[in-house]
Formats: structure tokens, C-alpha cells, sequence
């Protein structure tokens, strides 16, 4: 009989963070959920971009040593798997950085600074005067990580579009000069969860502005997290009709709990009036500390065995130097810079 699942084509995948600090709940329901589903069927690698994390660190890099592990840590203990997916490390990928610099010669420094992500991260970062050169070219880095892969599916959130369009420029230069497809273009998987927000309701979570809930929170850092949620100012007692909209406990809720229905009667209940913050609080908190717990745990024991963790990335790592040295070997030869290697 017809099965549909031996005939669908297993895409090469591709993701990676920088290595700049833990990863917390953001992530978690943004792309590390989603990770753990993709590598039963498709074939997944997953690079800690310590390099990329170096962009704009170069002069503090003990923020990105020190979270290389850390990160390593939280993939393990969400269940990604490394029999299954390939993690990596980014420094420890040499053909990465060889690709990095050949591609440098294909991309205008005008394309680069209009790079609208760069753009914004550009003046968000205050560089002044002084952006860091390695910064201004961190796509290129990333089209070289892409590509090295063949990674034709890339699950991004919607700030990542811009490098996979630069990624996807690169391939067609590349391609039209050694008049062969030796590099594949790229499309994003785009996540559907959308960014939560810090628990103020002001900011994204973000790994940089120390305003997330890890995934190594103790219990009493998620409670104190949830305490201090922005909820609706106008709600002032429990028999007040309260806001849906803009109220950082029910964004949670959806994306957190697992029973929607139950959500949606208590958003109804709170909109009617008479349901307090206190309760909608302690409902989140329960639900957190359920997810976040075990996680926890986990993550502890993998922190306490550092031998295991470098073995992961060690192993991960030269496999990826084998995949990627042969699209760096086709790429000298493109230029035609293989007189010795190659
Ligand atoms: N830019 C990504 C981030 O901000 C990290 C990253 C580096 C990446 N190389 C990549 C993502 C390749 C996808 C594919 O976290």
C-alpha cells in the first residue's frame, strides 16, 4: 500500500542560537517544542553559535564561554536528542569560518547595512561609530552555516527572514560562478508561536535583557516571576470586569497551559468580573512549575557530568566538519583556489 510518510522527502535542517546566555521560556514554546518533534523525521542539526555570539561580545567573552555548556545543557534536558540531532559547535567548525570569508567577497558592505534585522540590532546596540566589523557581517557567517549544511528548511521566528533572503543570494551568486548548483537555496519554517513577553508586557523575553524565566528558574524565581505580571491596571477588585488583551498571565496561559478549553472559561469568567488576579496567578504559576520542574531537574544532572556535554558537541562537531568540508572544497573550487586542496 501507498505510504505517504517513506515517500516524503526527509528536508536537512538547520537551526542554531547564539551563545549568549540560557535559554529560557521563549524558547521553549518558540522553537525548542518544535525541534524535539522535527528530529523523529527529518534529519536536524542544531549549532551553538558561539562565534555569532562573539559579534557583538568580542571584548566580554566570558558571556559567551560560559554559555556554551548552559545552552548544551537546556537542549538536553527539553529532549532534543543526539542520536538523533546533530549538535554542533560553531567555533569548532572550521570550514565554517573558511566559507564565511570566501562568501565575504560576493556581499557589498551597502547590502549588509541594509540588512533590516542588522539594521535594527545595529541601533538597538548603541555601536556608535565603532559596530564591530565581524557584527556588520554576521549574515554572511550564517549563510555559511546554512549552506555548509545543504539545510534546505531553517525554523525561524520572523527576524531571521532577512538572512535567509541574503543566504538565499549568496547561493545564487555562488551557483552562477561555478555555472553548477553546487550550493542549495534555503526556505524558512516560520514559528507559529508568537514571541512572548517579558513579564512586564513591555519587552520580548530576550536572552540579552535579563527579563525572561529560564528554563534552570527555581521554583521560587518562577513564582516570584508570575507574582510580578503585568495584568490589567484597571482591575482593581476581584468583582471588576477585567482585560484579556495586553495581560501578560492569559498570554501565558495560551501559550502554556494545556487545556485551551479551560482557558478560554477562565477568560470568560475574568471579562465577566469575579475572577481575581490572585487565582489566574496561581493557575499559571502551577502550570509552569509542572513544566519548568522536571526540566530542572534534568538540566542539573546533565550540568553536573561537563565531560558528557563536551563529548555531545565534540562528536556533533566533527561530523558537521565532514559534511561542511565538502561544500567548502566545491566552493574553492568555484573560485578555482585548489591547487593544493581540494
Ligand atoms: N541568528 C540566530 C540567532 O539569533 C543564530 C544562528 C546562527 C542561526 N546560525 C544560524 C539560526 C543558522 C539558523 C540557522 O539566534
Amino acid at each position: 500500500m501507498h505510504n505517504p510518510r517513506k515517500t516524503l522527502k526527509k528536508e536537512k535542517i538547520l537551526t542554531g542560537d547564539r551563545a549568549t546566555g540560557q535559554l529560557h521560556l521563549g524558547h521553549y514554546v518558540g522553537s525548542l517544542l518544535q525541534r524535539v518533534k522535527l528530529q523523529h523525521d527529518h534529519e536536524q542539526t542544531i549549532l551553538v553559535a558561539d562565534l555569532q555570539g562573539l559579534t557583538d561580545n568580542g571584548f566580554n567573552p566570558h558571556k559567551v564561554s560560559s554559555s556554551i555548556l548552559n545552552v548544551v545543557a537546556d537542549y538536553l534536558a527539553v529532549g532534543i536528542d543526539p542520536q538523533k540531532t546533530t549538535i554542533c559547535l560553531q567555533s569548532a567548525i572550521p570550514a565554517l569560518s573558511e566559507l564565511t570569508m570566501y562568501y565575504s567577497n560576493l556581499v557589498s558592505v551597502a547590502r549588509l547595512q541594509r540588512n533590516p534585522t542588522v539594521k535594527s540590532e545595529i541601533s538597538a546596540k548603541s555601536f556608535g561609530s565603532s559596530i564591530p566589523a565581524g557584527f556588520l557581517t554576521y549574515p554572511i557567517s550564517q549563510a555559511a552555516d546554512i549552506t555548509a549544511f545543504r539545510a534546505t528548511l531553517i525554523p525561524v521566528g520572523e527576524d531571521q527572514l532577512p538572512m535567509i533572503e541574503q543566504t538565499n543570494e549568496i547561493v545564487r551568486k555562488l551557483n552562477h560562478i561555478a555555472q553548477d548548483d553546487i550550493l542549495v537555496e534555503c526556505r524558512p519554517l516560520l514559528s507559529k508561536v508568537p514571541r512572548l513577553p517579558s513579564s512586564d508586557g513591555k519587552n520580548k523575553m530576550s536572552k540579552s535583557m535579563g527579563n525572561s524565566i529560564l528554563l534552570s528558574a527555581s521554583e521560587k524565581d518562577i513564582s516570584k516571576a508570575v507574582r510580578s505580571m503585568y495584568t490589567d491596571p484597571n482591575h482593581l477588585r476581584i468583582e471588576d470586569p477585567g482585560q484579556i488583551s495586553g495581560n501578560v498571565v492569559f498570554t501565558y496561559l495560551d501559550a502554556f497551559h494545556p487545556d485551551s478549553v479551560y482557558v478560554d472559561e477562565l477568560k470568560g469568567r475574568y471579562q465577566n468580573g469575579g475572577l481575581g488576579d490572585i487565582t489566574i496567578k496561581k493557575i499559571l504559576e502551577e502550570c509552569l512549575q509542572d513544566i519548568l520542574n522536571p526540566i530542572r531537574e534534568r538540566r542539573k544532572i546533565f550540568m553536573s557530568d561537563k565531560a558528557q556535554l563536551i563529548d555531545v558537541l565534540r562528536v556533533g562537531s566533527q561530523k558537521s566538519q565532514e559534511e561542511s568540508s565538502q561544500v567548502l572544497n566545491n566552493v574553492k573550487c568555484a573560485f578555482g583556489l585548489n591547487l593544493i586542496s581540494g
